[in-house]
């Protein structure tokens, strides 16, 4: 199922803290690119496309080949501390400054290796704070030393990092923490050239509390002894983005020989058969897109504070417990972090202003992924779904905004993207590509695609480029280039779109016409046979309003007060508030307190702090909340709040 990250990113955004090469390094088991004659794009055109505003880092003078980590987890002081050690291409023959992105880090000296082989001590500036960017580090360095060392230490409350006490676990004993480094949340737990333009390789020692499992997006062991040190190598190059940690009291449970779930004792047996088509959903995709590349394919269920649904941590999927409902019915979640390993972990945007290279193909592979294993319906009632929300959001955003590649300057915070324009207008481009060329042309080229590009961060205009030349070209008159600008770089939906219909759907949506019209209930027989998509559907198009004797009795049919279903608590809830159900309050409550995932709960946050009252349950909730809501969230709610405080609220019932 898409999801939307817009709304909750689009409040983020109004508290700054919250946040979101061409190495062409072939992966050691790399398939040879396809052979492709490449429309010259002007040198210039893609530099300026090329260049990342949300990092202060100089990729063209200097860049981090191979990144060294030393890090210690202290769970008492909430920190890692240790150092970072870099191999670098000093490409710029005049450059002898290595200007890295830090955020909340508390760097304490800086070496650089003489041709000597001997580490002497460099100087270093530290720049005031960027609310949005954090602090550009300056490192001087006359020698241009092949290897400079940062030795630092975490703060407490960096963004890219949650620190769980004990009681926030399932397991209650060990206390836990993970990393979120996606958008610009690396710099506030390594510093790093942190834009997804740059790649290294990376290798990092880690010690512990002995009785915590420590995991990294690298090459973790099935097998390894938990003995509080721990030693990773990620031998492919990845962006800043990608590198994850977590740790706490983990075990692993196989699904295949390559790909099993890690999880806390409690969760990793429910988690492995929610999963257990994970082995196939590899399959399917590399009988589309050409072999995994990255040997193990693991999830790592975090507790429900992850304030995301997945993070396609290469190697190492990072996934809400949320989406564990004992029927597989929202795995498309694995699919879409598993196709990641080909769009987004492959072939990289090189800036954010690109996001739909990463999340627009990577929904697109999603829905085929769904569609091979659980069948047509069911993708294109996930297609209808997103396409849905992509409508309600149009009616209200910056067409600046709805353009597939925004412009320079159109995102002040990498975490304001729209969702639903880059994850669905995305894929919907994709899918429109796929109708008119057909499926025996599009699958080769988006193959052809992935492995031109594999290893490589890559602006639109390279796609463009290549999509002139090996689709346009070669197959005339099927697509034109203005319809391909207008899909890319315009706003809204091209009425080109292919049309989905979905006859279950239909079938819903006469079932609640009926019941709000004439009271009434769907027939048991049908709604038996309801996924979660379909009551997502089912409340979802209900009025916006509807009396408390109606949700009442939907309750005792249904009992959506309380569900264990999070996408459709996260329908049902603000339905409730918006009605004045106050029956759900308790329920409300306790939901937002259980869940940090921020697409599940703001909608519900949102809707309360419209009235009084609302309002009063919204901050009495996230000052319980609070102490287990991840960094990103906990901006998301109080930009929410304040928001509603700024603009006094409206009586009840208006
Ligand atoms: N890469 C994203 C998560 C992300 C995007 C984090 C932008 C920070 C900034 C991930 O692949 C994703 O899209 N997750 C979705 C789930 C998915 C099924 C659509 C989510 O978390 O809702
Ligand atoms: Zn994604």
């Amino acid at each position: 199922m898409r999801t939307s990250i817009l709304t909750v990113c689009l409040v983020a955004a109004l508290t700054a803290a919250a946040g979101c090469s061409r190495d062409a390094a072939p992966a050691a088991d790399s398939a040879k690119p396809a052979a492709t004659p490449e429309a010259k794009v002007s040198d210039t055109a893609v530099a300026a496309a090329d260049r990342d505003e949300h990092s202060y880092a100089q990729p063209d003078l200097v860049r981090i080949d191979d990144l060294a980590l030393e890090l210690k987890v202290d769970f008492a002081a909430k920190t890692l501390s240790g150092s970072a050690t870099y191999t670098l291409d000093w490409t710029d023959p005049k450059a002898v400054q290595l200007v890295l992105d830090t955020r909340e880090l508390k760097i304490e000296q800086v070496f650089g290796e003489a041709a000597d082989g001997k580490w002497q001590e460099l100087k270093f500036a530290l720049a005031d704070a960027d609310k949005t960017l954090g602090s550009k580090l300056t490192i001087e360095a006359p020698q241009r030393n092949k290897r400079i060392r940062v030795a630092y230490a975490t703060s407490p409350n960096a963004s890219g990092l949650q620190w769980l006490e004990p009681s926030m676990t399932e397991g209650k004993k060990l206390p836990f923490m993970f990393s979120q480094s996606q958008q610009i949340h690396a710099r506030s737990w390594v510093p790093l050239q942190d834009t997804p333009s740059v790649r290294f390789t990376y290798t990092a020692h880690v010690t512990g509390p002995k009785d915590a499992m420590v995991l990294m997006s690298a090459d973790n062991d099935p097998k390894a002894a938990r003995d509080g040190d721990y030693s990773f190598k990620m031998p492919q190059k990845i962006p800043s983005y990608l590198l994850a940690i977590a740790a706490g009291d983990l075990v692993f449970q196989p699904i295949s020989n390559r790909s099993g779930v890690w999880a806390e004792p409690a969760m990793v047996k429910k988690a492995a058969t929610e999963f257990a088509d994970t082995e196939k959903m590899t399959e399917t995709t590399e009988k589309l897109y050409g072999p995994y590349r990255w040997e193990r394919y693991d999830i790592l269920v975090l507790p429900p504070s992850f304030p995301y649904g997945g993070m396609e941590n290469p190697r190492l999927t990072f996934a809400t417990p949320t989406v564990i409902v004992g029927d597989k019915s929202l795995v498309s979640l694995v699919a879409h972090e598993l196709a990641h390993s080909w769009s987004g972990n492959l072939v990289t945007f090189s800036s954010s202003k690109d996001g739909w290279l990463n999340e627009g193909f990577t929904s697109y592979v999603e829905n085929r992924i769904v569609e091979a294993l659980y069948g047509k319906e069911r993708a294109d009632m996930e297609n209808v779904i997103g396409r849905n929300e992509l409508a309600a959001e149009f009616k209200t955003i910056d067409p600046k905004l709805q353009a597939l590649a925004l412009k320079p300057g159109t995102l002040k915070d990498p975490d304001d993207a729209s969702s639903a324009t880059v994850y669905t207008k995305g894929a919907w481009f994709l899918q429109f590509l796929e109708q008119r060329y057909g499926r025996d042309v599009f699958d080769p080229f988006l193959r052809g695609y992935f492995d031109h590009f594999a290893f490589q961060s890559i602006p639109t205009e390279k796609f463009v480029e290549y999509a002139k030349a090996n689709l346009l070209a070669k197959h005339p008159g099927k697509v034109s280039e203005a319809e391909l600008d207008e899909w890319i770089y315009g706003p809204g939906i091209p009425k080109s779109a292919p049309a989905t219909v979905s006859p279950r759907f239909d079938a819903v949506d006469a079932a609640r016409k009926a019941w709000v019209d004439g009271g009434k209930l769907p027939d048991a027989a049908a709604t038996a046979k309801w996924s979660t998509q379909e009551w997502v559907h089912f409340v979802e198009g209900m009025p916006e309003k509807l009396s408390v004797d109606q949700l009442k009795a939907l309750d005792a049919a249904y009992k959506f007060t309380g569900t264990p279903n999070g996408e459709i608590a996260q329908r049902w809830y603000p339905l409730a508030v918006r009605s004045g159900y106050h029956a759900a309050d308790a329920a409300i409550a306790a939901f937002l307190q259980k869940i940090g995932r921020r697409k599940l709960i703001m909608p519900t946050y949102e809707e309360l702090v419209k009235t009084p009252e609302g309002l009063k349950l919204a901050e009495d909730t996230f000052a319980k909340a609070k102490p287990g809501y991840h960094p990103i969230t906990t901006g998301s709610v109080e930009a929410a709040i304040a928001k509603a405080k700024a603009a006094p609220a409206a009586p009840a019932g208006q």
